[in-house]
């Protein structure tokens, strides 16, 4: 049996005054209201329309996985749905994932793998999606869903110069775990993948650290590992409008189960950095169509001036990625840099883990991505090599909802 102070240990004291089962009241404690940004160490609202994971000021670090599903059971599914939902609850909130901490029955393994013990929430947040093969897989209808498929998540095409290692690509679920210790990140997909065992199965993961996008326009950009500001444009956590109108999902989209929620394309894109490194500056800055160092777009003198996009070269990244060139198109884009070491032959393995929250693939990362993928100046230096969507459903409202419950209903 564990004393009270004990459990209130996990998490802090950002946590303390609200250690009730789901973390509901810590949530409440630090504004569910969004309009007061969680600072580092504390705990994001689990419950809300929306998941958190997306509008969320990006935290550092990031561990990224996708799942097969394993079980032909719906019910089995469902269930472990459940289990998820109620974990994640605890787990952002700073708390283990069962009452006993890292105690339970001395004969069966404890209810939580400990790591995270006495650490702090860090601003943890657990974000659920499902991949175009939940719905079907090599034809089949494995648990009643196909019917259900959003028109929204299509499969993307390939693309010119994609080099996609199969290994790396796809899944029927995914999580995105974000916080600002990795040790938090990585503790929560392990005890996912745990309590999954016999059910799922990890098909693939990703670390990232060094978050390569802002979603809050008053924090200083961060800086992507060619070196320059990543973010400068990008859809802003605190714009409604915008988040409507780009990335939540709408009642007239055609998807019911589906509003308040939005899509993913997920895709690692690695970097060829030591050719980039022995490009001259002028290049580098002409491949963006912006200065290295403020982040100016051509013509323009500070960051975040207006870009002029005749100003860039007709192949500029930021030129052709621009709404204007695609027809409005825009996206939440919440990426990190990963490098997983050396690829063998003395090179860095490293690029940009690109995530892009959007309403809808077709009007969104699609439009976009086929441009680039012709044109862009930057396919010199870099390859696409991994890729996934998933439709990312609504929020969980309160403990008795759970990831997907529209969706099965
Ligand atoms: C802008 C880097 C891939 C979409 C930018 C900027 C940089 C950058 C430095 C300018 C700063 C900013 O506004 O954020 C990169 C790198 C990539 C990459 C290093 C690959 C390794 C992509 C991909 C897409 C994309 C795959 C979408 C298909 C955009 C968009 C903008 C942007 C929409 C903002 C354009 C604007 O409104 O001005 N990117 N990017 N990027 N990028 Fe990328």
């Amino acid at each position: 049996k564990v004393s009270r102070r004990r459990l209130l240990g996990w998490g802090g004291a950002g946590l303390a005054l609200g250690a009730t089962a789901g973390g509901g009241a810590a949530a409440a404690a630090i504004g569910m209201s969004g309009d007061t940004a969680p600072q580092a160490g504390d705990a994001v609202p689990f419950y809300g329309p929306h998941q958190a994971g997306i509008a969320t000021p990006v935290q550092d670090r990031l561990h990224f996985a996708a799942f097969d599903v394993t079980t032909g059971d719906r019910d089995a599914l469902v269930s472990l749905l459940k289990e998820w939902t109620r974990a994640a609850a605890r787990m952002t909130a700073g708390r283990p994932v069962g009452e006993g901490a890292v105690g339970g029955l001395p004969e069966a393994p404890p209810d939580d793998t400990g790591e995270a013990l006495g650490l702090r929430p860090s601003r943890l947040t657990l974000t659920v999606g499902f991949g175009p093969t939940l719905f079907t897989k090599d034809g089949t209808d494995r648990f009643g869903l196909a019917a259900r498929r959003p028109p929204a998540l299509v499969d993307l095409p390939s693309f010119p110069g994609d080099a996609l290692d199969p290994a790396r690509s796809g899944g029927d679920l995914c999580v995105q775990a974000c916080a600002d210790d990795p040790q938090v990140a990585v503790h929560a997909i392990r005890n996912l993948a745990r309590i999954g065992f016999g059910k799922v199965s990890v098909r693939w993961s990703q670390l990232g650290f060094g978050k390569t996008s802002s979603t809050t326009p008053d924090a200083q950009t961060p800086r992507n590992l060619m070196g320059f500001k990543d973010g400068t444009r990008n859809i802003s956590g605190t714009d409604t409008a915008a988040l409507d109108e780009h990335v939540w999902v709408q009642p007239q989209d055609g998807a019911p189960w589906m509003v308040g929620g939005s899509y993913l394309v997920a895709r690692r894109i690695a970097m060829n950095i030591e050719t980039w490194d022995r490009a001259p500056l002028k290049e580098q800055e002409d491949i963006f169509g912006r200065t290295k160092g403020e982040g100016a777009p051509y013509g323009r003198k500070r960051e975040h001036d207006e870009p002029d996009l005749n100003a860039m070269p007709a192949d500029a990244h930021v030129r052709l990625a621009h709404p204007d060139s695609n027809g409005g198109a825009r996206m939440l884009r919440r990426g990190y840099s990963y490098t997983d070491g050396t690829d063998g032959l003395g090179r860095l393995d490293a690029g940009l883990f690109f995530l892009a929250y959007q309403r809808d693939i077709r009007r969104g990362f699609l439009p976009v991505q086929t441009r680039l993928a012709r044109s862009d100046a930057l396919n010199e230096y870099i390859r696409h090599v991994g890729s996934a969507v998933f439709a990312i459903p609504p929020g969980v409202r309160d403990a008795s909802d759970w990831w997907g419950k529209e969706l099965f209903a």
